[in-house]
This record gives C-alpha cells, sequence and structure tokens, in this order.
C-alpha cells in the first residue's frame, strides 16, 4: 500500500501527521526520512496533537528519544546522531520497536538492519521548493 500526500505548508504537513495518528494502532512503527528541514519533526509534532499530547514536542536529536504520555504512549526518535551499530544498541533501540505504543523515527537510516525485519510505515518527505513537500507513506511488511 502506498499514499501520497502533498503539503505546502508547516501546518498542511502536520495534519498529515494527525491523519497518520488516528488511523495508528499501538505497536505501529512509523521511519521519517527526509532531508534536513524537511519537515519530520512537524509531523511528529501532529502525530502528537492528534494523540493529546500536553506538552510541546521538541526535536530529541541530542536526547536521542523523547516519550511522550498520549492517548497511547508516543515514542519519538532521532537516531542522527548515532554512527554505529554498537551506539544504537546502546540505546535500547530495539526494545522501543516491540513497545505497545506508536513509534516515529526520524533518520532511521543506522537502523535499517533492524527494520527491514519488521513491519513498518516508511514515510519519505521530499522538498519541492521552500514549502511545498510531497510525503508518500509506504508499508513494509518487513518479509525479506
Ligand atoms: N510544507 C512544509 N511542511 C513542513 N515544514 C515546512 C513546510 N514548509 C516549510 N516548512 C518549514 O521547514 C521546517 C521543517 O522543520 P522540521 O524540524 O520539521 O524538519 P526536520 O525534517 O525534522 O529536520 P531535521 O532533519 O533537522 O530534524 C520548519 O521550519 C517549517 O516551518
Ligand atoms: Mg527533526
Amino acid at each position: 500500500m502506498k499514499t501520497m500526500y502533498k503539503s505546502s505548508s508547516e501546518e498542511d504537513t502536520q495534519q498529515i501527521g494527525m491523519e497518520l495518528a488516528s488511523n495508528a494502532k499501538a505497536g505501529d512503527i512509523f521511519a521519517l526520512y527526509g532531508s534536513l528541514g524537511a519537515g519530520k519533526t512537524a509531523l511528529v509534532k501532529g502525530m502528537a496533537k492528534e494523540l493529546n499530547v500536553a506538552e510541546g514536542v521538541t526535536s530529541p536529536t541530542f536526547t536521542i528519544i523523547n516519550e511522550y504520555n498520549g492517548d497511547k504512549p508516543l515514542y519519538h526518535m532521532d537516531l542522527y546522531r548515532i554512527e554505529s551499530g554498537e551506539e544504537l544498541f546502546q540505546t535500547g533501540f530495539e526494545e522501543y520497536l516491540h513497545e505497545e505504543g506508536i513509534v516515529v523515527i526520524e533518520w532511521p537510516q543506522v537502523a535499517l538492519s533492524l527494520l527491514k525485519n519488521i513491519p513498518h510505515w516508511e514515510i519519505k518527505i521530499e522538498i519541492l521548493s521552500e514549502y511545498n513537500r510531497t510525503i508518500t507513506v509506504t508499508a513494509k511488511d518487513g518479509v525479506k
């Protein structure tokens, strides 16, 4: 399954995040691809809004993993600064993949070998111009 969205503002992207979260089940994993400033964190802000997270969502670039209490737990990861499988292991990343919450991962490339074994949603945000983005959502069933 593949769905394509168009966004022309940060608000649009948040709205798409809200829609994705409203359809998400506990245990769902979203891998967010897209270059710096594409809108990955903006999408997660929308997800948090839909899940009624009271706190403001901030980028976990340095903390690696932020956990938010919403209608379902939201685990927001940013693996940008992770450089090796060993470092990734130390974050406890794999255990989060089995949590009964919603897991969203920015910069998931370093975790690809783990992700390819499990069902997840691949989200690609492409920058078209200053404000325009295409956002594609693809179901990855994890079958090798
Ligand atoms: N259509 C759009 N969707 C989302 N953000 C947009 C859009 N148009 C412009 N922006 C701007 O782009 C920036 C996106 O920032 P955001 O932190 O969400 O990116 P990111 O993909 O998480 O980047 P990083 O890789 O640094 O974590 C914001 O400043 C936002 O206002
Ligand atoms: Mg970000």
